[in-house]
């Protein structure tokens, strides 16, 4: 049985004693200090050891009531301080373990499935407008762009658009501000009225580019859409060279069988004017809903330049003639792919995008 004095003699013993104490306490420090890992294994021990639930600087925390009052503070601080210490190498051994792993000689498992990666797909008006330009570039057009935001003169006045005409109410315009009129552009022609201001013919280009008219959105009509409009300047330009310019391209953007018909029209800013209709590429002449059961399908407008516009932007009407033409690149992208609803190509729905992964 054991004696009151023993009992007295072994409690004696368990009275921590601050010396001993601020030992311990330096030996873990140093035990911190020098914890190397280089696997999940000993990042996770160190974590059991020093930072988990029952680590082992809690017991440290439990002491502190037993040490001598006089004493306690100092105590308190460095059992603080190695807490702290733990937690911040912690982190120090985790980062070194994440910049390990993206190194070369980091231990690499090969037996685990690939990251699969989705890798993104070209836009079909992105493709369309590329193929247009590549089309054109090889016949020596170049490519120009203009502000979106428009002024009166180069989006109407100069384009031959008379004052209070109403062929200025057949683009439905977003005006931004009145007298003078500010408006977001209605169509690219105002690139080309820039371009003929400020270059000399031989004048070939193409302006592709977003422009806006305040129409209800539909499958078949956006108040936002891209055109691609062309443009070619110089002596001797004739009807028959856009005409075999157009045909050239449809050619070459859809098949080459494609047949093209012009349809009389009128623009203010050429004259004569005309119409582009292809043969539908749905059904080939058949008749279909696309074609509406006629076998041609309008892709744009087109025409000679009209003097009054070349005489507008400094170019002698005597010498110089030119023609141009306007397409949607929506309508030549539907077309080419067959998509039946222009709202598909603004949602950004990647079930439609992930479509035209081979264009
Ligand atoms: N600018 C016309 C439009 O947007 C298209 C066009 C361009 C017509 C050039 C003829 C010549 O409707």
């Amino acid at each position: 049985m054991a004696s009151l004095g023993h009992l007295i003699a072994e409690t004696i013993i368990f009275v921590p004693n601050y010396k001993d104490m601020a030992k311990r306490i330096e030996e873990l420090k140093n035990e911190i200090n020098n914890w190397h890992c280089s696997t999940g294994q000993q990042l996770e021990e160190y974590r059991l050891r020093f930072i988990g639930r029952k680590n082992i600087l809690i017991d440290l925390f439990s002491e502190i009531k037993m040490v001598p009052n006089d004493q306690k503070k100092a105590f308190g601080q460095s059992v603080n301080e190695l807490k702290e210490l733990a937690k911040t190498k912690f982190q120090e051994l985790i980062d070194s373990m994440q910049a390990n792993t993206t190194s070369i000689d980091a231990p690499v498992d090969l037996t685990l499935p690939p990251v699969k990666t989705a890798f993104g797909t070209i836009h079909p008006l992105t493709a369309t407008r590329q193929r247009f330009i590549e089309i054109f570039e090889r016949i020596g057009f170049n490519v120009s762009e203009g502000p979106e935001i428009e002024d009166d003169w180069h989006n109407f006045t100069a384009l031959n658009f008379p004052e209070n005409h109403p062929a200025r109410e057949m683009q439905d315009t977003f005006f931004i501000e009145k007298n003078p009129d500010i408006a977001l552009r209605t169509h690219t022609s105002s690139v080309q009225i820039r371009v003929m201001e400020n270059e000399k013919p031989p004048i070939r280009t193409l302006s592709p580019g977003r422009v806006f008219r305040n129409e209800a959105i539909s499958a078949r009509a956006h108040c936002v859409f891209h055109q691609m409009e062309g443009l070619y300047v110089d002596e001797n330009v004739s009807f028959a060279d856009l005409k075999q310019t157009l045909y050239h391209f449809v050619q070459e953007m859809f098949a080459p069988e494609t047949e093209i018909r012009f349809r009389p029209s009128y623009f203010p800013f050429t004259e004569p004017s005309a119409e582009i209709d292809i043969s539908c590429q749905i059904c080939h002449g058949d008749g279909c809903n696309v074609c509406k059961y006629t076998g041609w399908v309008e892709i744009g407008g087109s025409g000679m330049v009209d003097p009054n516009v070349l005489e507008n932007c400094g170019i002698d009407s005597e010498k110089y003639t030119g023609f141009a033409f306007g397409m949607g690149i929506e309508r030549i992208a539907m077309l080419k792919y067959g998509i039946k609803d222009l709202r598909l190509f603004t949602e950004n729905d990647i079930r439609f995008l992930k479509q035209f992964k081979m264009i």
